[in-house]
């Protein structure tokens, strides 16, 4: 018997609700979570203040080094950065462009690949994020990409935030959206693109419920065989 872990890909761009919908499959699954996007965070966090995007060996230095631990507690996923609580500050916006900016460096995906990999535990592992069915997991056993118009990913984001109280304008939002899919497709390594095998749903007109239905039709298809 083959002792491979199994490895749900779900990639799609900003605002999509890939996040939503990998933790609720990977509860339901009981498997293992891999939010990949968070490692481009934390390194952008640990990077400071408007990095050196030309220091390549620095933010290979920072990616390589930084302690980094996930923590289950009551209230969800705790991430921490060198031991301290930084769940929320990896989240805003501008932490969100600097990610984006330092994921198109090279060096930096490289680096942080056996990193991602490692999350792969048994049972299972749902993996999250832009390349992870085209370059991080080209073997998984089920590819989703996801997708929503960029005007429908913003009022997502917005209302998102909002609930969150954080203030927000929606139109300076779906610029800065459209900027960050920009350069995660068009980057040279490992571009925000569909792998050839995923099976793109387009989540434009459904809501987080139909789209957790239809990924979970999939996975029975595929995985358990039902
Ligand atoms: O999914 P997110 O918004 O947390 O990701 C933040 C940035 O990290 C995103 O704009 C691009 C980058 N990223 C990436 O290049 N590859 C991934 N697998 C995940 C995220």
């Amino acid at each position: 018997m083959s002792d491979k872990v199994p490895v749900i890909t779900l990639d799609g761009p900003s605002g999509v609700g890939k996040g939503t919908v990998c933790l609720w499959l990977a509860k339901t699954l009981g498997w293992h979570i891999l939010d990949s996007g968070s490692l481009y965070r934390l390194l952008a966090l640990s990077a400071g203040d408007r990095p050196d995007l030309d220091d390549v060996s620095q933010l290979v230095e920072f990616a390589e080094n930084m302690g980094i631990e996930y923590v289950s507690s009551e209230a969800g996923l705790r991430i921490y950065l060198d031991g301290e609580d930084v769940s929320e500050a990896i989240r805003s916006e501008a932490v969100g462009v600097w990610a984006s900016k330092i994921a198109a460096v090279p060096e930096v995906r490289q680096a942080l690949l056996d990193k991602q990999r490692n999350f792969a535990r048994a049972p299972g592992l749902v993996a999250d994020g832009r390349d992870m069915g085209t370059t991080v997991f080209p073997d998984a056993e089920l590819k989703i990409f996801l997708t929503a118009s960029a005007e429908e990913r913003a009022k997502r984001r917005c209302k998102q935030l909002k609930d969150k109280g954080v203030s927000v304008n929606l139109s300076e939002l779906t610029v800065e959206l459209k900027e960050r899919d920009e350069r995660d497709s068009t980057r040279s390594v490992s571009p925000l693109v569909a792998a050839e095998d995923a099976i793109v749903i387009d989540t434009t007109d459904l809501d987080i419920e139909q789209v957790c239905s239809r990924v979970m039709q999939l996975v029975e298809q595929r995985l358990l065989k039902v």
